[in-house]
């Protein structure tokens, strides 16, 4: 069991191995639009990962094909949707779509 605390908010709550990163962000109650339903498509769910990468799955190729088409990716993004909780350090994210 590790911890995923979510900026601009400062929630901090429990997660743990294998959880996906936008189901946990959804149920907590971040405000993540999307419109693929989590494909890995549309984009929508883009956001940074200030602290711990290494607590999270490696980007996939779809994944960075589709970072790729989005304005504002950096080192940090990621798509919640493609993302998994590897409970292995904690990790800090940043919820950067609002709907
Ligand atoms: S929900 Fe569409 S790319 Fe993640």
């Amino acid at each position: 069991m590790t911890t995923l605390t979510i900026m601009p908010s400062a929630t901090a709550l429990a997660v743990s191995e294998g959880d996906n990163l936008l189901a946990v962000l959804n149920a907590a109650g971040a405000p993540i639009r999307t419109k693929c339903g989590g494909e890995g498509n549309c984009g929508k769910c883009h956001i940074f990962v200030t602290e711990g990468r290494k607590g999270l799955s490696k980007i996939s190729r779809e994944e960075n094909a589709t970072l790729d088409t989005i304005v504002g990716v950096g080192s940090k993004s990621r798509l919640a949707c493609q993302t998994t909780i590897l409970g292995t350090e904690d990790v800090t994210v940043e919820i950067l779509s609002f709907v």
